[in-house]
């Protein structure tokens, strides 16, 4: 069987995963990339595991279907509920020589260096909080740091319509934010566990005390990412260099195309898919 060669692949829920994907390409523009947003059936953090782990399959599958070799799951619920199973039951199924990578490790990897009292704030979904996923991981890796955990269910719906720059917004970033703090006054670092709240910063930096640091995942994703293409020339070598992005969604592409604006100029290649 000969190898396939195709672009870089990127699938969330929803938009979220755009601000993973563009913290990828500023670091490494040359390759080729096409995205793959579940709009249509978005949000995933309110859905069961095995609903999950089918979408994202499925997901995965079309990203396949397209040439890639590799596609990064940009989505922490789906990484918490269908990575693994995707990795071990059904990729030797589909085709050894591919990979699917997600999110949530090389954050759990990266985290240990920002916290200082060992106490570290965890927002995300209510699907990557209830697998526990951030805690197990990170005690695995650094069982001397706590995590202090909460779920942001309006977050994700903020995004999805464009409101995240609403003032509406601000009660439900307020609360999120005040519960988690209430957890523990130790807590100095705060990482966005879903890729959706990046488009929520601004207002998430408002209610956070100022001495505590607030990480997104895009940079920590795109420098894992690299470190893996050198550690992996095989891989690499396989991905096209055309410098091109492309997006499918399952909702209307014109729709996608809007929201999408916060984060390209000029009209997008969108697609919809059914
Ligand atoms: N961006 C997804 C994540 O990182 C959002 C999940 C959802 O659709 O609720 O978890």
């Amino acid at each position: 069987m000969s190898l396939v060669c195709g672009p870089l692949a990127f699938f969330d829920s929803g938009y979220g995963g755009l601000t993973i994907m563009e913290s990828v390409r500023s670091l490494l523009p040359q390759y080729d990339y096409v995205y793959l947003g579940d709009n249509a059936r978005n949000p995933y953090g309110t859905r069961s595991f095995d609903v999950v782990y089918q979408y994202t399959l499925e997901c995965v599958n079309k990203l396949f279907d397209l040439s890639s070799p590799l596609a990064i799951i940009a989505c922490n619920t789906a990484s918490a509920k269908a990575l693994r199973t995707i990795q071990q039951n059904d990729l030797p199924r589909i085709d050894a020589t591919r990979r699917v990578l997600g999110v949530i490790r090389p954050s759990v990897e990266a985290i240990g260096e920002y916290t200082r009292t060992g106490h570290v704030g965890v927002f995300a979904t209510q699907g990557t909080v209830d697998s526990l996923s951030y805690p197990m991981e990170l005690q695995k890796l650094r069982p001397d740091i706590t995590v202090h955990q909460q779920s942001c269910p309006m977050w994700v719906p903020l995004v999805e319509n464009s409101e995240y720059n609403d003032e509406g917004a601000d009660y439900f970033v307020r609360k999120y934010c005040d519960a988690l703090m209430s957890q523990s006054d130790k807590i100095d670092v705060v990482i966005l566990a879903c890729t959706h709240y990046p488009l929520l910063l601004p207002k998430i930096r408002k209610y956070i005390p100022s001495d505590v640091k607030v990480i997104c995942q895009g940079d920590i994703v795109a420098h894992s990412l690299k470190d893996y293409l050198e550690r992996h020339p095989e891989m690499e070598s396989r991905l096209t260099r055309g410098g091109t992005v492309r997006f499918l969604t399952t909702e209307n592409p014109h729709k996608f195309k809007f929201t999408a604006k916060v984060f390209f100029s000029g009209d997008l290649d969108v697609q919809q898919l059914t």
